[in-house]
């Protein structure tokens, strides 16, 4: 894969990012009610910033109204990427975000400010994935920016964890165990379990940040409305997300690249059923004894 990787403490981060990283480690300053958004990649982080986004702002943006955000600005647009701001050196533009304010990041929880990670830090919600559903959603993402990539490679690279944030077994632990030393602090959810019942996890979401509905919002439907707003036919048939790009400082990408199945299980149209095992064996191996599992 053509994205240069850089390890660091146990981690192979993004060439492009790994000054930014490391900006964003050391000068990070959180408010209490901050969220920071994490993921390993194409696991749903998309996703999961529509849905915290229109849960947190929903006093200012009912999720029913037709000029809502999210019907006409790109999720990216609306939560920034700590990567990005700190690569760039647009540090201000955080200071100037009301609060509470949301962002998002890949860094390996090992790698947060430690102002997130300590004492009181902010709360931290964090996304994964089966690995196999994953390896295909990165394939086909990175195929973008590098169209001569095969499935075979993308899946080598995640076996031997030096693809974006790996190894991608170790990304998830760090959360895994986070959630368990400080569930007040840091939530952890699956993709699988959020497509199963989003409404249920949109009241989580709300009530982990401190935000619950309430009994009228329950009652006026606003829990659905959110999970609609947020649904994956009406995100990918938006204008804005068909059209444009998101530009980042080293590379820029289609909206739609990330908008596309949107399924759990798409694995076994691409994956051949010896792939599949070698990863699930691995990562049985790696989550052992955990509490967690694939
Ligand atoms: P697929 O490639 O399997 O379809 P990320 O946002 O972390 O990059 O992850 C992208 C994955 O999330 C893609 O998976 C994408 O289709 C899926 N996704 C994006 N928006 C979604 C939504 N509203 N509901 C369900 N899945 C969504």
């Amino acid at each position: 894969i053509l994205i240069g990787r850089r390890l660091y403490k146990g981690f192979w981060l993004p060439e492009p990012y790994a000054l930014g990283i490391l900006a964003f480690q050391r000068r990070f300053t959180p408010r209490p009610d901050d969220v920071v958004l994490t993921s390993y990649p194409k696991c749903g982080t998309t996703w999961l910033k529509t849905l915290v986004f229109a849960a947190m702002a929903r006093d200012a943006y009912p999720p029913a109204a037709a000029d809502h955000p999210l019907r006409r600005l790109n999720p990216h647009a609306c939560i920034p990427f700590m990567e990005d701001i700190f690569t760039k050196r647009q540090e201000a533009k955080l200071d100037g975000l009301p609060s509470p304010r949301l962002v998002h990041t890949h860094t390996p929880y090992a790698l947060l400010p430690e102002t997130v990670t300590t004492g009181d830090g902010c709360k931290v919600v964090y996304i994964c994935r089966d690995p196999k559903d994953m390896v295909v959603s990165m394939y086909h993402y990175l195929r973008r920016l590098q169209p001569d990539l095969s499935l075979a490679g993308t899946f080598h690279s995640v076996l031997d964890g030096t693809v974006l944030y790996g190894p991608m077994w170790d990304h998830v632990l760090g959360y895994w165990h986070a959630s368990i030393a400080r569930p007040d602090r840091v939530l952890f959810l699956k993709y699988e379990d959020l497509l199963r019942n989003t409404g249920e996890h949109v009241r989580k979401l709300a009530e982990f940040m401190g935000r619950p509905f309430s009994g009228a919002e329950e009652a006026a439907g606003t829990v659905e409305s959110v999970v609609e707003l947020c649904s994956f036919d009406k995100m990918k048939n938006l204008d804005v997300n068909k059209t444009g790009t998101i530009e980042r400082k080293y590379h820029s990408i289609a909206h739609d690249a990330f908008f596309r199945k949107g399924v759990t299980g798409d694995w076994v149209n691409h994956m051949s059923p010896e792939m599949a095992s070698r990863l699930d064996e691995i990562f049985r191996d790696k989550l052992r004894g955990t509490g967690l599992t694939a």
